[in-house]
């Protein structure tokens, strides 16, 4: 009921838990930002299987591997063929270590 809060006061913790909640989503959408630029989206969706597999089960085969991101970022730069099907990735050599990174992050991140 409205009443029982009346007069509770937004707490410093309760601020601080907004804040992170709103800088992670905020991050969350830098990311897809940077995969859209990249142009991985034509080929790549979170949840689907497009010309590529979905990142959420590219995020489920290398869960647990502890050098899950370095070798993305290796297949993102180099490109890829033959772990997923028979369609080949292109290399990215364009894409800068710090997006790499960035990129192979959010796609382990995917659910
Ligand atoms: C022309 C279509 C295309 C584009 C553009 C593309 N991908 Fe892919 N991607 C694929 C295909 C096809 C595969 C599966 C390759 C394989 O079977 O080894 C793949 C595989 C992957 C994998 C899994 C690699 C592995 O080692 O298992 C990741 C991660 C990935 N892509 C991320 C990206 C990112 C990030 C971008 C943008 C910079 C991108 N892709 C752009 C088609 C694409």
């Amino acid at each position: 009921m409205v009443t029982i809060f009346k007069g509770r006061r937004t707490t410093p913790l309760q601020i601080a838990v907004l804040l992170c909640a709103g800088a992670f989503t905020l991050q969350a959408q830098a990311n897809e930002a940077l995969a859209n630029k990249s142009g991985c989206l034509g080929c790549h969706a979170v949840a689907t299987k497009l010309v590529g597999p979905a990142y959420k089960d590219v995020a489920a085969k290398y869960a647990g591997q502890a050098d899950a991101q370095a070798m993305l970022m290796q297949s993102i730069r180099n490109g890829s063929v033959g772990k997923w099907g028979e369609l080949p990735m292109p290399a990215h050599p364009k894409l800068s270590d710090a997006d790499l990174k960035k990129l192979a992050t959010w796609v382990l991140s995917a659910k």
